[in-house]
């Protein structure tokens, strides 16, 4: 085949690609500039479709688009299409400083303890993490902080030269406010101390490249959750509630708190939903039924998705060893997958809508 065949069918590819519409962002995918490394030799075709998040739950649906786009092509003898992802990120906002090498910041919040909040954190970064994103924890709660505990850390984050490193489980960094203090001691931080404690971990601790952090913050909505959501550049917010019908009220105060500081929310996830008997199979709404739902309906912010009760959750939080990886085949493992996939287009949309404030378009603005 000659060269200007080939030069042929990359035209006729580009032009087909041209009309792939991504479904979240809804322009076509070479406007998008996600394709890249386009080669044809001999009528072979292999090019590389760069997504937004490793966790795109859509990865298969645009690569079979291509393909049949690409079907209506003359002369292609074969086609090899690389997906890979470049995860966007958040950029600084409201002027809060950046973490260093840390692109997008994920805060799990819930009304009040006991919801879930800390499962659901760990699950999602594994979940994230299997996804192939890079993934780090930071443990804000200081009324529980029990992230080292559900992961399994053991050892103690080092301090050299003023930076801290922290322990690494399944690949995961983790910060913990229960690594900073003796334990069993109670926790008792005061607003100053804690602002600091916070400040340091978003200033001094050595996170590498990160494409997710993922935020336990404290459970409630009071002054202390509100000054942390505050200080720390939070990309978008995940709320974790149960069914019962206090969701509703208690999803209101989360997203109003978060409204105040301007952070968006990615969404609530309902966790404890229902219980399946592992001995009779019947289904039990303990909590009731459908209240996150609910609330995300009624609240108009998405919802992201249930997990039910099941004991082998609350087993491998407690033994350290999350249900991803003690049971990475299981339905309860793959929604937590979806959840994540959830999550992590979400914040792709967001990013892609984010304008950071330039001399350009503040012209234009004004
Ligand atoms: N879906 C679930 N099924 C069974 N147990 C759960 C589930 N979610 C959480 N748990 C258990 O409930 C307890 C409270 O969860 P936790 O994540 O610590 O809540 P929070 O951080 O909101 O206080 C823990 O023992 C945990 O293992
Ligand atoms: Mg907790």
């Amino acid at each position: 085949m000659s060269q200007s065949e080939d030069k042929t069918i990359a035209e006729g590819v580009m032009k087909a690609l041209g009309r792939v519409i991504e479904p979240d962002f809804k322009k076509d995918l070479v406007t998008l500039g996600m394709i890249e490394d386009l080669i044809v030799k001999d009528g072979n075709v292999v090019f590389t479709v760069i997504l937004t998040t490793p966790a795109c739950p859509l990865k298969e649906e645009i690569k079979k688009a291509c393909l049949s786009a690409l079907s209506s092509v003359a002369g292609i003898a074969s086609v090899d299409i690389r997906m890979t992802a470049r995860t966007t990120g958040g950029g600084a906002r409201e002027g809060k400083a950046a973490i260093d090498g840390v692109k997008n910041v994920i805060a799990v919040s819930s009304g009040k303890g006991g919801v879930g909040k800390s499962t659901t954190a760990v699950n999602l970064s594994i979940a994230l993490s299997r996804l192939g994103a890079r993934v780090g924890i930071l443990d804000s709660d200081v009324y529980g902080p029990n992230i080292p505990m559900m992961l399994g850390v053991s050892t103690l984050p080092k301090q050299i030269n003023n930076r801290w490193f922290p322990p690494k489980m399944h690949d995961i960094p983790v910060m913990s406010m229960a690594f900073m203090a003796p334990p069993g001691a109670p926790l008792i931080w005061r607003g100053p101390m804690l602002h600091g404690i916070i400040t340091q971990f978003i200033r001094d601790v050595e996170w590498g490249e990160l494409d997710y952090l993922v935020v336990d913050m404290p459970p409630g909505t009071g002054d202390a959750q509100l000054s942390l959501a505050q200080l720390v550049p939070v990309t978008g917010a995940v709320i974790v509630t149960t069914p019962q019908e206090v969701a509703l009220s208690d999803s209101r105060r989360g997203l109003a708190m978060f409204q105040k500081v301007n952070v968006p929310i990615l969404g609530i996830v309902e966790n404890m939903s229902s219980f399946h008997c592992p001995h009779c199979h019947h289904e039990t709404p303990i909590f009731s039924t459908g209240g996150g739902e609910h609330a995300a309906a009624e609240l108009k912010v998405p919802f992201l998705g249930r997990i039910p009760i099941d004991l082998a959750i609350r087993e491998a939080g407690d033994s350290g060893r999350p249900i991803g990886l003690a049971h990475p085949e299981s339905p309860l493992s793959e929604a937590y997958l979806k959840i994540a996939g959830n999550i992590a287009s979400r914040i792709s949309i967001l990013n892609s809508e984010f304008q950071p404030i330039t001399l350009g378009n503040l012209a234009q603005a004004t």
